[in-house]
């Protein structure tokens, strides 16, 4: 879960262009970060704890350097400190590494590496790679970059450089790792916004694969050092896309991007919309698997294809999917949803699926990513990149993508399309600075509560589970999302005087329903919230949202997203970085 990045090439400011891109990778991990760099006296390291974001340049001393490395950390072994904070070197620091990903074995390692007379300086498991490559030099720098991969046990993507050689390695396996081409300058990222600003040609590095990058960048199969050609790829992304531009937070841009991202999720070759519907018709049984967010998404989807295309679909959490197992077989579907395309649970429920024979789709954001490229067909969501951690954009594009495809399942696509169309103009009507100034006002209201609840029904149940995770990730509130029927088997025991409950309120079925469930809980002292087209005489506070029938869950979520976002502000969290939390979760 942290973010690596290297530049060699002709350029002579290689470390300010590594500090920078590490600022477009501080959501993946931002608690320390670290720089190495080539320079005359050797390898030089500068490391600190805290966000890089906040680091001024004029603070720091960076002479000229035509190679260098960093690292922003999130820590997994070792706690918060200078010493742990990556790059680490080896006894003499003529070998420096940076990792994302965890050594399993390295108390196995270490202690081997302590009797044969090394000493460490951090707790992580990181500073091994360095000391093991040490141990195998007399093979060269390259072999012993090998020879010491080969003894990792775990996930990882490594960069490590050598003081007298002239080569920069990198290694991965089960962590995200891309090379990007400029004009006679390579970059190596865990994401690509790294270095957008430079180059938009990019080859991915596969699992166990490495590279050498001297002048060009050689590739070899780590196993079997066979050397591997790779295709270069032109990414669709630019620089701007990975910008703030003129917010304040990637969370508030990427919630008003929603105005477009929905029409460009549905923007998609009718074929493959097709193709992925009659693999699900034809199925043996469909899983939609994802974590977190997605996995609501998912859960909202089952809705979606109950009510549209009459259809079942299992709704399972990435990290729990390994245990169904045992109904896998050929002829199973499993689609895969996903931001980033990297999250570790998705990854190991796809592996998963694949060993007993099923036939894997991915919904993900990332094209290239490890989801995109492990599955038998992908369909891209086009949101653009995410950078603020809670997802938001990326939320209502998979939304929109897996109502289509409930369409597409019963031959009603274009009864679809035509529905997201229409729920992304009324979005972008409802996206103006007076929604969010009425949002903010509530925001206001709620900020001194300790506790929140929200409750929904069958699409919008998923939604209430989802609205529980935006106000807890970034406004630190204890939120809970519940069933509306659910209440009175237990949770009404927690409604007292003046407790917030939002109400996510559609115009269908359902309606009728949640409104008695808000009733029970304004009768029992509570504050509601209604977010509905409709203002209803129950409601404390109503959250206007468009009428969008089976796109509801799409609406009803963006004004619990800004309500998110506004109490991290008047709380004076970083609703781009919340604590403890980091973008693209890559540890089981
Ligand atoms: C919450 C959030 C997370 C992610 C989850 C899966 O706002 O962003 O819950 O949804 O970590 O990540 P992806 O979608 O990248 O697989």
């Amino acid at each position: 879960m942290c973010g690596i990045f290297a530049y060699k090439g002709k350029r002579e400011n290689a470390s300010e262009i590594v500090i920078e891109g590490l600022k477009h990778l501080e959501y993946r991990g931002y608690d320390s970060w670290g720089i190495a760099y080539k320079s005359k006296a050797g390898i030089v390291v500068e490391k600190r704890v805290g966000k890089i974001g906040e680091l001024d340049l004029n603070t720091i001393q960076l002479p000229t350097s035509n190679t260098a490395m960093g690292h922003s950390r999130w820590a997994t072994h070792g706690t918060v400190t200078e010493e742990n904070a990556h790059p680490h070197f080896n006894e003499d620091q003529s070998i420096v590494v940076v990792h994302n990903g965890i050594v399993e074995n390295f108390q196995e390692l270490k202690n081997k590496l302590i009797k044969n007379g090394h000493t460490f300086k951090s707790e992580t498991d990181t500073e091994v790679i360095a000391h093991l490559i040490e141990d195998y030099m007399e093979v060269g720098f390259e072999n012993a970059f090998k020879q010491a991969l080969k003894e990792l046990k775990g996930r990882f993507a490594i960069l490590a450089m050598h003081r007298d050689e002239d080569k920069l390695m990198a290694a991965r396996r089960g962590s995200p790792l891309i090379v990007g081409k400029g004009k006679s300058e390579y970059f190596i990222a865990s994401d690509i916004p790294a270095f957008l600003e430079y180059s938009r040609e990019v080859m991915y590095i596969d699992d166990n694969q490495m590279v050498v990058l001297n002048d060009t960048p050689k590739f070899y199969n780590i196993e079997t050092g066979e050397k591997i050609t790779k295709r270069i790829v032109e990414i669709g992304w630019n620089a701007e896309m990975a910008e703030k531009g003129e917010h304040p937070h990637f969370m508030i841009k990427e919630i008003k991007e929603q105005k477009d991202t929905i029409a460009r999720a549905i923007n998609q070759n009718e074929k493959d919309i097709m193709k992925v519907a009659n693999e699900i018709n034809n199925a043996f049984g469909t899983y939609l698997i994802g974590c977190g967010t997605a996995g609501k998404v998912c859960l909202a989807a089952s809705y979606a294809f109950s009510e549209i295309a009459k259809k079942h679909v299992n709704p399972v959490v990435g990290s729990e999917f390994p245990s169904y197992k045992h109904f896998i077989k050929k002829g199973s579907l499993v689609i895969a949803v996903s931001q980033s395309g990297e999250t570790a649970d998705t990854l190991e429920a796809i592996e998963v699926a694949k060993q007993k024979g099923a036939k894997v789709i991915s919904i993900v954001n990332v094209e290239g990513s490890t989801m995109d490229r492990e599955s038998d067909f992908s369909i891209n969501i086009k949101a653009g990149p995410e950078k603020a951690v809670a997802s938001t954009k990326a939320t209502t594009a998979q939304l929109a993508i897996l109502t289509l495809l409930a369409y597409a399942c019963v031959d009603r696509l274009k009864e679809g399309r035509k529905l997201l169309i229409e729920t992304a103009s009324k979005i972008n009507d409802m996206l103006n600075p007076r929604y969010e100034q009425h949002i903010e006002k509530l925001a206001e209201k709620l900020r001194g509560h300790e506790s929140m609840y929200v409750i929904g029904r069958a699409m919008n149940y998923a939604m209430a589970l989802e609205s529980a995770i935006k106000l807890q990730e970034v406004s630190y509130i204890h939120a809970e999302g519940f069933a509306g029927g659910e209440l009175k088997h237990g949770p009404i025991a927690l409604i007292s005087k003046g407790t917030p409950c939002i109400a996510l309120v559609a115009n269908d079925e359902t309606k009728q329903d949640i409104l008695s469930n808000a009733i029970e809980i304004k009768s029992r002292g509570g504050y509601i919230i209604g977010v509905s087209p409709e203002n209803h005489e129950i409601f404390d506070y109503w959250l206007r949202v468009p009428d969008a029938g089976n796109a509801s869950p799409i609406v009803n979520i963006i004004p619990v997203q800004i309500l998110a976002y506004k109490l991290a502000v008047m709380k004076q969290n970083n609703p781009d970085m919340p604590r403890n939390l980091a973008k693209s979760v890559t540890v089981k």
